[in-house]
């Protein structure tokens, strides 16, 4: 652990990418800011004339707590409307094309409660395939395989509610993987997840023929990804490959640790930096 908000597995686990696929999913945000509870007095803004363009398979999105990531990523899928800018998802426009856009991604989100729908694990992963089209047979047979690859197989008829946190994430992985999306939209998909499941999930993506972009805390996750972006309050303030967007965002939080406590010597090497 670097601190409170952070693991860096990475000192002990390197990962990397291994499988080279699918070409990326185009992705433009164009000049997109964002305000919620517009025309009201507790407006805020909290995304300013964001201008990205990615065409890389694997994206990171970094940034302290608050800085617009989530708000962000969830533009991506429709899920919120940029309040002015335009956003397009594989050359579709995310508000007036959100059906296109939504046809051809998965979201995994940070709370698992927020996508699981049905009441066992495996017709929860079973429903994701409703609209398949796949026989019966090749339904479960997907379902089986499915769930044995996130080691879900012995709870496969356990009520999926009492699941634990890390295994809720698992099934929402689950369910959102076996629709096959193109991109794939993560906001801290491993919040609650253990060391090992952290790790299997990081070679799980790293294995992945989709473009995938995922916000994270999990800075050891970002390794092998081809890009890393920085958010601060609601502006992009660094992109570049993963050593150098967190190279910039560990300086960003010493600056601010050193501004909030100007008794510590900040000259002093930090611990995680060692
Ligand atoms: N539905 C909402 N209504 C009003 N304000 C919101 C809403 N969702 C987010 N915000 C505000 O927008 C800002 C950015 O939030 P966002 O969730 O995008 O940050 P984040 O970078 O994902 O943070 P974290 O690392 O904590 O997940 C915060 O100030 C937050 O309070
Ligand atoms: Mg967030």
């Amino acid at each position: 652990m670097t601190d409170g908000t952070m693991s860096d597995i990475s000192a002990t686990e390197p990962t990397a990418i291994t499988a080279p696929s699918s070409p990326p999913v185009p992705i433009s945000v164009e000049r997109v800011s964002h305000v919620f509870d517009t025309g009201t007095p507790r407006a805020h803004q909290v995304l300013y004339d964001i201008d990205l363009v990615l065409n890389e398979r694997r994206v990171g999105i970094i940034g302290h707590n608050g800085s617009g990531k989530s708000t962000l990523i969830r533009m991506l899928d429709g899920l919120i409307q940029p309040t002015s800018g335009h956003i397009s998802v594989a050359g579709y426009d995310t508000v007036r094309e959100a059906k296109e856009v939504r046809r051809s991604t998965g979201f995994i989100f940070t709370d698992p409660d927020h996508q699981i729908i049905m009441p066992t694990v495996r017709e929860d992963v079973a429903f994701s395939l409703r609209r398949s089209g796949l026989t019966k047979a090749a339904l479960d047979a997907k379902v089986d395989e499915t769930l044995a690859r996130f080691g879900l197989s012995e709870s496969a008829e356990k009520p999926a509610h009492l699941l634990s946190g890390g295994q809720k994430q698992l099934l929402a992985l689950a369910a959102v993987l076996i629709t096959e999306p193109t991109l794939l939209l993560a906001d801290e998909p491993t919040t609650l997840l253990d060391i090992r499941n952290t790790r299997m999930f990081a070679s799980l993506i790293a294995d992945l023929p989709q473009s995938i972009v995922m916000a994270t805390h999990h800075l050891s996750l970002l390794t092998g990804f081809d890009r890393v972006v920085v958010f601060d309050e609601g502006r992009v303030v660094a992109d570049g490959t993963p050593t150098e967007a967190i190279t910039y965002y560990k300086r960003l939080m010493d600056t601010e640790l050193a501004l909030r406590n100007p008794t510590t010597d900040s000259r002093e090497p930090s611990r995680e930096r060692t």
